[in-house]
């Protein structure tokens, strides 16, 4: 069954498009990106040249998709979106960029799945707009240039570390969304209330906010399982103890940690004493990805602080134990 608190885009989310902001003023949170991002886009207008490249990283839900759109919205341009991973051939690169027109945003989704020989198609289209391609075969093989319209590649990942530094070198504007703090949740709670119409208290938002590993793809997600248990057991709005009793029902706990932050945490407490410890050994001893555990579970286990990164690995903090109630042993 797929984790309820995931940040990966689940089926369940297909109405994200409708709660997605639209407006640089209607994006909550991410204050000093937001501000540096609104900044280049007014002085790029006003100098009447393309946007800079811009990279946007972080892990998932935070609003990287949401963002890349709005920055087509602000510049008032046309975007036109790719995944890495369905970058296969030059050809294909190719063909996206030759068919770009003056001004056009290009947004590139999880950028750092493009694979290497490709990418380097990108260097002299980012630098130079310009298309630089071998085509035919080895004995009959010429180069051809193309000249780009200026335009905005705007990249986004989970994993920065991945991308080759030439690559990243590129981006005249490099981004990292972080997780949003309660207070902030409260009000992606609220917006997401009024445009589903469905009514939900003050501290009810709140305690939703809490329980959202700081993600709004989170966020929206209970709201909608929350929005029916108020359907079904209240009145149709949504409040705290209805709220409560749906979150306790789904078992997402008052951190927003699920069973399988319990597995991990509890795993490193009692099969390698609460670390530190590798994390290839944790990902073997939980049956999890190393990448997975990675980019999806740890980075809020960290920001809350219940994990710890040492120069040794993995180590459960304090908190951790407290949260957890179990005794720390003495080592
Ligand atoms: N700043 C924000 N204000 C309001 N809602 C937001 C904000 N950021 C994200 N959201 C909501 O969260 C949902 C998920 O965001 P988005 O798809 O942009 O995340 P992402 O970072 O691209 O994730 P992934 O890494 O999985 O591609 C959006 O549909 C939107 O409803
Ligand atoms: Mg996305």
């Amino acid at each position: 069954m797929d984790r309820i608190i995931t940040n990966e885009e689940l089926i369940e989310d297909t109405q994200e498009e409708t709660l997605r902001p639209e407006s640089i003023e209607e994006y909550i949170g991410q204050k000093e990106v937001k501000e540096n991002i609104d900044i280049f886009i007014k002085a790029a207008k006003m100098r009447d040249e393309s946007l800079d490249h811009v990279l946007l990283y972080g892990p998932p839900g935070l609003g990287k998709t949401t963002l890349a759109h709005i920055i087509a919205n602000e510049l008032g341009s046309n975007i036109k979106t790719i995944t890495g991973p369905s970058i296969e051939k030059s050809g294909d690169l190719a063909a996206v960029l030759s068919n770009l027109e003056s001004g056009d945003v290009l947004f590139v989704d999880e950028i750092h799945r493009i694979p290497r020989f490709i990418e380097e198609i990108l260097y002299s289209a980012m630098e130079d707009f310009k298309l630089n391609i071998i085509v035919g075969s080895d004995n009959s093989s010429r180069s051809i240039n193309i000249d780009l319209p200026p335009f905005t590649l705007v990249g986004a990942t989970t994993r920065a570390g991945d991308l080759s530094s030439p690559l990243r070198d590129r981006f005249g504007i490099v981004s990292k969304l972080q997780f949003y703090t309660t207070e902030e949740l409260t009000q992606i709670v609220k917006r997401t209330s009024r445009v589903l119409e469905c009514p939900i208290d003050q501290d009810a938002a709140v305690e939703l906010a809490r329980r959202s590993r700081g993600t709004p793809r989170i966020a929206n997600r209970l709201f909608k399982r929350v929005r029916d248990y108020a359907l079904v057991l209240g009145s149709g709005t949504i409040d705290l103890a209805i709220t409560k009793t749906a979150l306790d029902k789904l078992k997402v706990d008052s951190l927003g940690l699920d069973d399988t932050d319990y597995h991990l945490l509890k795993s490193i407490i009692e099969k390698f004493n609460g670390g530190p410890v590798g994390i290839e050994a944790i990902a073997s001893s939980i049956g999890e990805e190393q990448t997975t555990i990675e980019d999806v579970y740890e980075p809020y286990l960290l920001q809350t602080g219940l994990l710890k990164r040492t120069s040794r690995g993995r180590m459960v903090t304090d908190k951790a134990y407290q949260h957890l109630k179990i005794e720390k042993k003495e080592k």
